[in-house]
């Protein structure tokens, strides 16, 4: 029989390399956190001045609209939507967190788009712009944070914000199906389509492609509704 010591030599041998590869291992981990978050900060930049825009240009954003993002938080929307709307149009950034806003507005200066208005709200649906005053309303990933009650609300204050034949736009994240969470835990696409088309607003068709969702880049679709002008709001064509 072998000796004891010549037994355990190899164990402990392979011990000690794994000691030294682990020790490896934590060393080039940061290093490839930070190589992953830095492409991941240039990837969100190319997306933010230009496969954005061309992605909210199919959405239906035009030089010159007006458009709310609402649950803008740090802007990914946003910011490609003021370069499509241009310098004549104007972008509404609205969102409760305080300093969600505050990253957006610095980044909004950086980037040289004056014509993005941050809308630091409590939380309420109810928004300070007047009836028939807006073209587009982006509402992404933001659906399922709202309770049935408080998502009825916002459906008619975009009803009373939009013009005729304005544009709502909903990335609807979060449904049965696809990571649910929060209010959608229990909603299925059609239903969530039925209870926006029971507010007035009329479904159009979607638009698909890569698109933002939190911090990185991913294959989805929007839904896009328009004011329905069977619905009388009261409104004339702005
Ligand atoms: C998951 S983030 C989506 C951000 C952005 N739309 C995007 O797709 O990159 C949801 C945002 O909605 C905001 N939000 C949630 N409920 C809100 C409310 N009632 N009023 C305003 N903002 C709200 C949150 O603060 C958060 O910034």
């Amino acid at each position: 029989m072998a000796p004891l010591h010549a037994i355990f030599r190899p164990l402990s041998e392979h011990g000690r390399a794994e000691t030294r590869n682990r020790g490896r291992g934590f060393k080039l981990l940061p290093r490839l956190c930070r190589r992953l978050r830095s492409h991941l900060l240039q990837e969100m930049k190319r997306w933010e001045s230009g496969e954005g825009v061309r992605f909210l240009q199919r959405v239906g954003l035009r030089e010159g609209m007006t458009v709310v993002d609402f649950g803008a938080r740090v802007g990914h929307y946003a910011l490609p939507a003021a370069r499509a709307v241009g310098r004549d149009g104007r972008v509404y950034a609205v969102d409760k967190d305080a300093e969600a806003l505050r990253h957006l507005t610095r980044k909004a200066r950086r980037s040289g788009l004056p014509n993005i208005v941050c809308m630091h709200t409590s939380g309420d649906t109810r928004l300070d712009l007047d009836a028939g005053s807006v073209d587009a309303v982006l509402c992404y990933d933001v659906l399922h944070i709202l309770p049935e009650p408080d998502r009825a609300r916002l459906y008619a204050e975009i009803v009373r914000l939009l013009k005729t034949n304005g544009c709502f736009s909903v990335y609807p994240k979060h449904l049965e199906g696809d990571s649910p969470a929060n209010h959608f835990r229990d909603l299925t696409p059609n239903a969530l389509l039925a209870e926006i088309e029971a507010a007035g607003l009329r479904f159009l068709g979607t638009t698909c492609g890569r698109l933002s969702h939190d911090k990185s880049l991913t294959r989805g679709c929007v839904l896009n509704f328009k004011t329905d002008s069977r619905i009388d709001t009261g409104k004339t064509q702005g």
